[in-house]
């Protein structure tokens, strides 16, 4: 099974935080992080460079780490079969499908109204139906309740979810051949130590946060000594009105599966 490519596309401030506090989610803006404006011409272009099939989103975006949802209600009979990929073939062939919009969710923290089904479509985000990742550990509570909301999802690994092993399914199951990843923390920094990342983009905003527990850039385990930094090569630097700058990289040696370096 192939792998799709994986860019990974990046606000940061200067200082490489992703928002302005560590309980401040920037799902329906902040006040106090600037938006864009003319500089989200960026993350535009790059749709239109690589046209992804998958966006592809931590849980991280929808829930504060530690924050517990209600637990959904308690499933009767035989478990088993919820531990089997859930794929509804007849949302890709639906009008107006665009593409997936991918939720790695191994904990079943995220509860959904806005999941891409009829009347349920988030707004600006019309034709991107939700699919997530769970894994063998996913309480059966929560995969019953995806169920029954009409959401798919894919089962990869017996731990964590197995985000090779989910790429792959999505490209074998799927046809994706390339991901957008707009998670660039922690999801973005076990990607990145997986290997799985083939092109990052930081769109700098002109601002200094100074934190440390703030939620940055590529989160992940320190190196170890035999391991080194991910080396970059620059693709291209763009200036943006307001302070904006977007640097695009390819990560070196990285090849998407079929193609020759
Ligand atoms: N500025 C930006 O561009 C930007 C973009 C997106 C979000 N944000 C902000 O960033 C904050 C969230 O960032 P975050 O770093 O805390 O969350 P995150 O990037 O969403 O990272 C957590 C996600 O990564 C998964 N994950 C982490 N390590 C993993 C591993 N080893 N194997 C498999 N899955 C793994 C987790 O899976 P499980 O759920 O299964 O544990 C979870 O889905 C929020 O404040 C949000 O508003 C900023």
């Amino acid at each position: 099974m192939e792998r799709p490519r994986v860019v990974v596309y990046a606000e940061a401030s200067v200082d490489g935080c992703l928002t302005v506090a560590p309980d401040a989610l920037l799902l329906f803006g902040n006040d106090r992080w600037p938006c864009p404006g003319d500089a989200s011409e960026a993350l535009a272009q790059i749709r239109t460079i690589h046209s992804p099939q998958a966006m592809l989103e931590g849980s991280g975006s929808f829930v504060l780490p530690g924050a517990a949802s209600g637990p959904p209600p308690p499933v009767e009979g035989d478990r088993s079969r919820l531990y089997e990929d859930h794929l509804l073939n007849d949302i890709a062939r639906r009008p107006g499908f665009l593409g997936w919009f991918v939720v790695v969710d191994g904990g079943g923290r995220v509860r959904w109204y806005y999941t891409g089904e009829p009347g349920r479509e988030a707004p600006g985000s019309e034709g991107w139906h939700l699919l997530v990742l769970t894994s063998r550990s996913t309480p059966p509570e929560y995969l019953a309740y995806l169920r029954k909301e009409h959401v798919p999802y894919l089962v990869a690994g017996s731990g964590r979810v197995d985000l090779e092993g989910a790429l792959r399914k999505l490209r074998a199951l799927l046809g994706v051949e390339c991901v957008l990843c707009t998670s660039p923390g922690k999801l973005g920094g076990a990607l990145l130590r997986a290997g799985l990342v083939h092109e990052i983009n930081v769109l700098w905003l002109p601002i200094v946060v100074g934190a440390t527990k703030t939620p940055s850039l590529f989160e992940s385990s320190d190196l170890e000594p035999d391991e080194w930094p991910t080396k970059l090569s620059l693709v291209s630097c763009k200036t943006f009105s307001g302070g904006y700058t977007w640097l695009r990289y390819h990560v070196d040696g990285a090849v998407a599966e079929g193609e020759s370096a």
